[in-house]
């Protein structure tokens, strides 16, 4: 049975560190994900940290052909919507989150792991994220009341057996810059129809009381009778004058991500979510999170990570 990467389910961790990096000119794919896969990082319960990695999907493809669900594609393109709005493509080769209970934790793992890939690899974006307030957007509202819990997260978040990719995941990762100033102008009543969900308690709206334009209406898929649900691991990030929100969505199909973003921006119907209009998107990636198996597979010194 394929297992996945047990990172993405790890709670408690309040803080996080997010690399970005792109393989020297003189690397290639098969010498970048064995360089990953061979990294001599503590993967034991006394390490204290968790570690997930993620890799653009044409660049696994390359060292696994058969190993990425077909779906799977690069974010190559800026996604358009409506008015001239659109979220901007910035695609890396690898993606590297390191999550821990401190600060310092995740520094250290950070520095260690862009240490040993710096021969294959540059990191070109690191972000430090924090859980804010017991899980609260810097925009004071819960994140994540609508997630999965974690016996149903693996079901939504993982390929199951049987399927290409089994035991991997598809990643959207996206930084969201905030502008708090005009956010907070707006009275809480506001503010909620924005989100569309209350304040203080994250309490969902009745169905004739959702906004069209509210975030949570926008980002609901509704096929059938069914809601198609993704897994969140969003975190605040950066300083009292620049900041906003890493958005961390993980899912066993990505089209619900190309779904939802299209909603967001009003791509098809014109309603753009109200939440773009004081938060912009500032980067935006997939990628392939490979099992622990596939990980193990190109790994040729395995006893680093027994
Ligand atoms: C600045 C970026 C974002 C912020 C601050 C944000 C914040 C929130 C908040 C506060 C909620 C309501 C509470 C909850 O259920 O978690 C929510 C719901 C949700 N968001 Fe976001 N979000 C952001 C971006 C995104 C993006 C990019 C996606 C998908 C591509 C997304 C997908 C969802 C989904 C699926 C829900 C649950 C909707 C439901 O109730 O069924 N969000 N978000």
């Amino acid at each position: 049975m394929a297992t996945p990467q047990s990172g993405i389910f790890a709670l408690g961790c309040s803080y996080h560190c997010y690399l970005e990096f792109d393989r020297t000119s003189t690397t290639s794919s098969a010498d970048l994900v064995a360089a990953v896969c061979n990294l001599e990082v503590p993967r034991t319960t006394p390490s204290g940290a968790n570690l997930v990695t993620g890799f653009r999907p044409s660049l696994w493809r390359q060292v696994e052909p058969d190993g990425v669900p077909h779906e799977l594609e690069d974010f190559a393109e800026d996604l358009s919507g409506s008015d001239g709005y659109y979220m901007p493509a910035t695609q890396r080769d690898l993606w590297v989150w390191v999550s821990a209970a401190s600060y310092s934790d995740a520094f250290t793992l950070g520095r260690l792991v862009i240490e040993q890939l710096k021969k294959v690899a540059s990191c070109v974006e690191d972000i430090f994220g924090w859980s804010h307030a017991q899980s609260r957007d810097l925009t004071g509202f819960i994140d994540g009341t609508a997630n999965p819990n974690l016996l149903e997260a693996p079901n939504v978040a993982i390929i199951p057996n049987g399927s290409t990719g089994a035991g991997g995941s598809s990643l959207l990762f996206q930084r969201w810059r905030h502008r708090l100033e005009e956010f907070d102008q707006l009275s809480e009543k506001e503010q909620e129809s924005v989100i569309g969900r209350t304040k203080r308690e994250g309490d969902e709206f009745e169905d004739d009381d959702l906004p069209a334009d509210s975030h949570v209406a926008r980002t609901t898929l509704i096929e059938g009778e069914r809601e198609l649900p993704i897994f969140r691991r969003n975190s605040a990030y950066g300083t009292p004058t620049e900041n906003g929100t890493v958005f961390i969505g993980f899912s066993s199909d990505v089209t619900r991500f190309t779904k939802m973003l299209e909603r967001m921006a009003g791509k098809q119907d014109g309603i753009r979510d109200a939440l773009t209009r004081y938060t912009d998107a500032l980067s935006g990636s997939y990628y392939f999170i490979p099992s622990n198996e596939s990980i193990r597979k190109f790994a040729d010194r395995v006893e680093f990570l027994t």
